[in-house]
C-alpha cells in the first residue's frame, strides 16, 4: 500500500510503532521495521544520551530499514539531558523523530538540518496545526481512545480524524485504538494515511516486556482502562489494577488540592517493575481502550502481514461489494 506516511518515511505499509517507555527497545523497534512498519525507539528510557547511543546501534545491527526514535518532552523541573539526546539521535542516523508532550520547536532545527522526518504526536486539531506551522513533517492525531496522554479535550478518533483533515496539509497518522485491518482501512476512510498503534505492539512476540504484562492485556476488555492524574492536568489512559484503584481514591478524596507528590508511588519509577519483572499491581501502566481487540500474540511480522492481508480484503471486497 502507497500512502504519503509510507513515502515520506521510505516504508512498506502505512504502520507506525508508538514510542513506548520501557516497552519501545531496540528488538520490538527493528522486529516492527523489518516487517515493513516503522519501529520506534524510546529515547528517555535509555537514562543517559550513550545509552540511547547504544540502543540506536543495538537496532542498525538488528534491521537495516528505518525506525524512528521518539522524544517525549516531560512536564518536569529537572529536564532530561535533551540535546544530548537530540545529539545521538543525529549522530546515530536515525530517519524519522517521533516528538510528543510539548512544542517541539526547539529541536526542530537541529533535527531538521539534518535531514530527520518528524512526526510530532498530538491530541487536538489546534495542536496539530501548530506543528505543521513550524515545520513538522506529519503529524500522529491520539484520540481520546489512546494508551498513554489523551490530552484534556476528550475527543474521539471518529471526530478527532476527520477534523484534521479538514485542517491540515501534512499527512498524519491515526492514534490511538488502531489495531487490526478494520482500524487501518476507517483511519483511511476519516483522511489519515497510516496507522500508530502502542498497546497492540506490546502484545507482541518480540516486545521486550515481561509475559504478565502481555496476559494482562490479552485477559483484559475494552471496559479495563482507567483515566488518572485528571485533576492535574495530565491525564493518563492506564490498566485498571489495584494501584489504580488506590490512586483513584486519593484523587477523590484529595479534590482539587492534590498534588503529584500525593500520587508518586503509584506512579513514579514504576515502569521497570512493572514491565521488566512483572509486578502488575506496583502502579499505574498506560493501556489504550483497544486492549478489548487484543486477543493473541503474534510475531511483529505475522501482525502486520495480517493487517494488509486483511486490509486488502476489507477494501476489495466487502466495500467494493456495496458499490
Ligand atoms: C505502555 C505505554 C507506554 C507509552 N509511553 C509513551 C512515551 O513514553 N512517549 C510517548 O510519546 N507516548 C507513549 N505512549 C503512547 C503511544 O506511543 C501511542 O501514542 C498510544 O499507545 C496509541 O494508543 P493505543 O495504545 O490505543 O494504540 C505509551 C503507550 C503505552 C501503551
Amino acid at each position: 500500500m502507497k500512502t504519503k506516511i509510507t513515502e515520506l518515511f521510505g516504508i512498506e505499509h502505512p504502520i507506525m510503532q508508538g514510542g513506548m517507555h520501557y516497552v519501545g527497545l531496540a528488538e520490538l523497534a527493528a522486529a516492527v521495521s523489518n516487517a515493513g512498519g516503522l519501529g520506534t525507539i524510546t529515547a528517555l528510557t535509555q537514562k543517559t544520551p550513550i545509552n540511547l547511543a547504544n540502543e540506536i546501534a543495538k537496532c542498525k545491527d538488528l534491521t537495516d530499514k528505518p525506525f524512528a526514535v521518539n522524544l517525549t518532552f516531560l512536564p518536569t523541573v529537572n529536564a532530561p539531558d535533551y540535546p544530548g539526546y537530540v545529539k545521538a539521535i543525529i549522530e546515530g542516523g536515525v530517519k524519522v523523530v517521533e516528538t510528543a508532550g510539548r512544542n517541539p520547536e526547539s529541536v526542530l532545527p537541529y533535527l531538521k538540518d539534518a535531514g530527520i522526518k518528524v512526526v510530532h504526536k498530538c491530541t487536538s486539531v489546534r495542536h496539530a496545526l501548530k506543528a505543521q506551522s513550524i515545520g513538522c513533517d506529519a503529524v500522529s492525531v491520539d484520540g481520546f481512545e489512546c494508551g498513554g496522554h489523551p490530552g484534556e479535550d476528550d475527543i474521539p478518533n471518529m471526530i478527532l480524524l476527520p477534523r484534521a483533515q479538514e485542517e491540515l496539509e501534512i499527512p498524519f497518522l491515526a492514534s490511538g485504538g488502531m489495531a487490526d485491518a478494520r482500524s487501518l482501512v476507517a483511519a483511511l476512510a476519516l483522511g489519515a494515511d497510516g496507522i500508530n498503534m502502542g498497546t497492540r505492539f506490546m502484545a507482541t512476540k518480540e516486545a521486550p516486556i515481561h509475559n504478565n504484562v502481555k496476559q494482562a492485556i490479552l485477559d483484559a476488555s475494552e471496559l479495563d482502562t482507567r483515566l488518572v492524574m485528571r485533576p492535574l492536568k495530565n491525564t493518563e489512559r492506564v490498566m485498571n489494577n489495584s494501584a489504580v484503584q488506590r490512586l483513584l481514591e486519593k484523587e477523590k478524596q484529595l479534590g482539587d488540592n492534590i498534588k503529584f507528590e500525593d500520587i508518586i508511588g503509584e506512579v513514579a519509577g514504576v515502569y521497570p517493575k512493572i514491565m521488566t519483572e512483572g509486578n502488575m499491581d506496583i502502579g499505574a501502566w498506560s493501556c489504550g481502550m483497544v486492549v478489548g481487540l487484543i486477543h493473541d500474540i503474534p510475531s511483529c511480522q505475522d501482525l502486520i502481514t495480517r493487517i494488509m492481508n486483511e486490509a486488502n480484503n476489507l477494501i476489495t471486497k466487502r466495500l467494493n461489494g456495496f458499490m
